[in-house]
Parts: C-alpha cells; sequence; structure tokens
C-alpha cells in the first residue's frame, strides 16, 4: 500500500487537511471544518487559537481514518502575519490578531520612527504594515499592558497548531518573514529590529526550512487521531507560499494567483530582492535559499463572501451564474475591494471598498460581476507593480478556491492578459504542505522530486483578445479612482469609527 502524506492549511474561513497518496502525488481524502472570525471594531479581526486547534485535531481525524496505506508524515501551511500571544504555560492570553487586522497604524508609525523605512525594506524585505506581526506586539504593549506583562511567547497561527500537536515551538522561514522581524537575506531573526522594537527574541520561535521536520506528534495526538507514534511534522509554509509549491511555482520565471479569502500573486525571484517602495512584499520561499515577491489584495473571495452574505438567500453557484450573463465591463459598473483596507498597492489600512458608476439599469448579476472583476483589476495593480520590478512571466498557475470557478479564471486570463493554467490538484496550501512533509519524512529524497509529483496541466484558459481589449480600458479608469475617492475615504472611516455599535459589529 502506497505511503500517505498529510497536509493542513490553517485558514481564515476554516481548516482544512489532505491525504495525498505519495507515489503518485494524487490526492486521497479532504476533510474541512468551519470557525468564525471575530470583528469586535472596525478594521479589527480575530479569531480564537483553541477554535483553530479543535477544528484541526478534527480533519486530521477525518482524512487519517478515511485512508488506508500507513501515514509517513504531516506538513503545515496557514494563514500568515496573525500573532498568539502565549504566557508561561503556553496558553493564549487573549484572542489571536489576525492578518487583515489594521488596528495598528499607530505602531507602524512607532517602528518606522525606530527603525526606518529604508533600512526595515533593507532588513525585513517590507515597510511597516498594519497586518504584519511587529507591529501587533506593539500594540498589545501599549493597550493591554496587563496581557504584555504575561507575554513569554508569540506564534504564528498554524505554528500554534503545531505546539498543540507536537509541543515544540517552532515556525519556517516563509511564514516568519510576515513578521516584519526576520533578516530575510540571512533567514534568522534580526537582532538589530528585535533591539530597535525592544522585542526579546527569546519569545520567537526556532526558524525552519519548508522541508525540514520541526519534531514529531506528541504520543496522545498520534493517538488520538489513529496515526503512527513519531509522525515527523514539517515546518511547512505560510499558506501563499505552500500554495505556490502544490502548483509546483519554485523558480523565477513562474507565478501563481491565489484567490481564497485574499488574492495573491505570487512570484519567485533569483536572489533577495525587495522592492524599494514596499508596495509587493518581498520573502522567503518555502525552499531553503529560495525567495519571492507577492502582491496581496486583502478582500477577493472575501469580497465575493461578503457580496453573498449581503444578497441573503444565494449560493456561490447561483450568484456567479448570473455574473456570467452580465457583460465584460458590467456595463461601466466598478467594485473597488478595500473591504479590509488594502495592502498591494496603496498599503492603506483605511482604504474603504466601493461600488462607482452605479445606475439605475444595474441588477445583482451586473454588481456580483463587478464584485469579481474588481478584486481581479485589483490583482493587476500586483502584476504590474512586479513585471515594473523587472520579473518576467509568461503564464500564471491559478491556486485556490478561485481556481475552481471558470467565470474567476476567465476573468485572470483576460484582465492579465496572460493564459491561465490550472494544474490536476489544486487544493492549495494543504497540498503543498503535504508535498514538504514528503521531504521531510525522507519519502522524497528531494524537494525536486516532491515537486516532480505536482500533477500536470489539465485546464488553460487563454484571454479573449477582445475582453483583454476591454479590461485593459476599464483598467485605466479604475487605476485613478482610489486617489479620487481617498479624502472621502478617510472622513467616512473616521466617521465610523466615532459612531461604532460594538454589539453590531461582533455579529
Ligand atoms: C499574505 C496575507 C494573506 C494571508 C491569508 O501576506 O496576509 O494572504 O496569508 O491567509
Amino acid at each position: 500500500m502506497d505511503e500517505i502524506l498529510l497536509g493542513l492549511d490553517v485558514g481564515t474561513s476554516g481548516v482544512r487537511a489532505v491525504a495525498v497518496d505519495a507515489a503518485t502525488g494524487s490526492f486521497v481524502a479532504q476533510a474541512m471544518a468551519e470557525y468564525p472570525i471575530m470583528m469586535p471594531k472596525p478594521g479589527w479581526t480575530e479569531q480564537d487559537p483553541d477554535a483553530w486547534g479543535a477544528a484541526s485535531m478534527q480533519v486530521l481525524a477525518e482524512i487519517s481514518h478515511a485512508t488506508d496505506g500507513p501515514v509517513v508524515g504531516l506538513g503545515l501551511a496557514g494563514q500568515m502575519h496573525g500573532s498568539v500571544f502565549l504566557d508561561a504555560a503556553d496558553r493564549p492570553i487573549r484572542p489571536a490578531l489576525l492578518w487583515n487586522d489594521q488596528r495598528t497604524a499607530r505602531q507602524c508609525e512607532e517602528i518606522v520612527e525606530r527603525v526606518g523605512t529604508e533600512e526595515l525594506v533593507r532588513a525585513t524585505g517590507n515597510p511597516a504594515l498594519t497586518g504584519f506581526q511587529a507591529p501587533k506586539i506593539l500594540w498589545l504593549r501599549e493597550h493591554e499592558p496587563e496581557h504584555y506583562a504575561r507575554v513569554s511567547s508569540v506564534l504564528l497561527p498554524k505554528d500554534y497548531v503545531r505546539l498543540l500537536l507536537t509541543g515544540d515551538h517552532a515556525t519556517d522561514a516563509s511564514d516568519a518573514s510576515g513578521t516584519l522581524l526576520l533578516d530575510i537575506a540571512n533567514r534568522a531573526w534580526s537582532a538589530e529590529v528585535l533591539q530597535a522594537l525592544e522585542i526579546p527574541e527569546a519569545w520567537l520561535p526556532a526558524v525552519y526550512e519548508g522541508p525540514q521536520a520541526t519534531g514529531v506528534l506528541r504520543d496522545d495526538v498520534a493517538a488520538a487521531l489513529g496515526v503512527p507514534a513519531g509522525l515527523p511534522v514539517a515546518a511547512g509554509g505560510g499558506d501563499n507560499a505552500a500554495a505556490a509549491l502544490g502548483v509546483g511555482v519554485a523558480a523565477q520565471g513562474q507565478m501563481s494567483a491565489s484567490i481564497g479569502t485574499s488574492g495573491v500573486l505570487f512570484a519567485p525571484t533569483d536572489g533577495f530582492a525587495p522592492d524599494p517602495s514596499g508596495r509587493v512584499h518581498a520573502f522567503c520561499h518555502a525552499l531553503p535559499d529560495a525567495f519571492h515577491l507577492m502582491a496581496v489584495t486583502l478582500s477577493a473571495g472575501g469580497s465575493l463572501r461578503w457580496w453573498r452574505s449581503v444578497c441573503g438567500d444565494v449560493s456561490f453557484d447561483e450568484l456567479v451564474a448570473e455574473a456570467e450573463t452580465a457583460p465584460a465591463g458590467s456595463e461601466g459598473l466598478v467594485f473597488l475591494p478595500y473591504l479590509t483596507g488594502e495592502r498591494t498597492p496603496h498599503l492603506d489600512a483605511r482604504a474603504r471598498g466601493a461600488f462607482v458608476g452605479l445606475t439605475i439599469r444595474h441588477d445583482r448579476a451586473a454588481m456580483t460581476r463587478a464584485v469579481m472583476e474588481g478584486v481581479v483589476l485589483a490583482m493587476r495593480d500586483g502584476l504590474e507593480i512586479i513585471r515594473g520590478l523587472g520579473v518576467e512571466f509568461h503564464d500564471v498557475r491559478v491556486v485556490g478556491g478561485g481556481s475552481r470557478s471558470p467565470l474567476w479564471r476567465q476573468l485572470q486570463a483576460d484582465i492579465f492578459g496572460v493564459p491561465v493554467h490550472r494544474t490536476s490538484v489544486d487544493e492549495g496550501p494543504a497540498y503543498g504542505a503535504a508535498l514538504l512533509a514528503g521531504v521531510a519524512s525522507g519519502v522524497y529524497p528531494s524537494v525536486d522530486e516532491a515537486l516532480s509529483h505536482v500533477q500536470a496541466y489539465h485546464e488553460v484558459t487563454a484571454p479573449d483578445p477582445a475582453a483583454a481589449a476591454r479590461y485593459d480600458e476599464l483598467h485605466a479608469i479604475y487605476d485613478p479612482l482610489y486617489r479620487a475617492l481617498r479624502g472621502g475615504m478617510l472622513s467616512l472611516a473616521d466617521f465610523a469609527d466615532a459612531t461604532a455599535d460594538p454589539a453590531a459589529l461582533s455579529r
């Protein structure tokens, strides 16, 4: 019987686990469990770390029971940047602050005052950004000193789950890149930045490379899951790096696009090559000595999920089928997807979403289409920045929930202007994590061998020249809208802060 690799992705809307046949790289089982996201104030997002833990145990037990072959390794992936503050007994002190939480604008200013933007980009590959981990630590110090006084360690989301599974404080270089505390070129914590921010290095986990084992499952966990004792757990990767590996994106010239809650363009680079103006991230890849650029649209699938919740009793499939009937460009309706602020290219925590161009003729079909088009137009901003930095590519491999929808794929082909490829296994981060587990457990002798199991393309979506030309025109109209509306967005954000009803917002 073929050996089985498990991959786990601690996502934002839920956790997903997959079981992969190591010999063929094909996918034998999957399970998913959801958990809520809390929004106690405008711009704040939090989750209960123990909800990730319980959901992870549930899905891992489900898939290990659904597979016959011997399970030989587990790899972890997860939403990046979140902060889990732990006390000396390794218990969470408060709910985790998430990657799309925007409360830390003031702490980002403090980081710039202490370190300087140029130095920060040189050392950590990024300017101070609200979603990242370092400003969250400073926020706790300033706003919840009683909690701060009890902190003994700080972990990223998947690494808190690792702690529950193995007892180890460990992370991988790709996820550690999203803290603003890693010296990216040297793939180690930056003593200089830690000192400037007065954050003790002892709080941070050991940094491994994605395909290395960080430890083994605790005996009680292995028994509860029905997998062999001593099962190795791979360091794995941040969700985007793991997803990129899952579609074979490892070297410069390749590019993946993921539409999950966020929308991400992921472009490996030959070396550490930060964008001097910090509009796209420069991070370690989840492979030794490998780096990448990344453009992040904060609310991608998240915008469509929001729109569906506004529309009431309708499924995603019904909404998207309606959107297919609306014309390219939605008859002059544009959606700005800045529902949780925006990273690429605006780096603006207080950006706000908008429909621009509404007329009495626009119906739900056109509005749904405009939401989807607005997301991909926003992602194109990132694509142009990456190209402008000299990183060329000729096609895009799609991954994540968005890769399964023909309309999302066609919009990406038309708006990016390159063919969009879909691999036959596009399970996203969990699949990439399972491949890394194959290296960590010794089943695959090398990363190249692991990547050779990525299944060949089975679907290519070519750009439609007429639609692509129309979207070029629409992008030129979309492009200045943020600057034109920014003043109003800021005033409305202030107005919302002053008038928010916390009880209504935490629904
Ligand atoms: C990447 C980012 C998001 C999360 C979502 O920088 O913030 O893509 O990783 O899971």
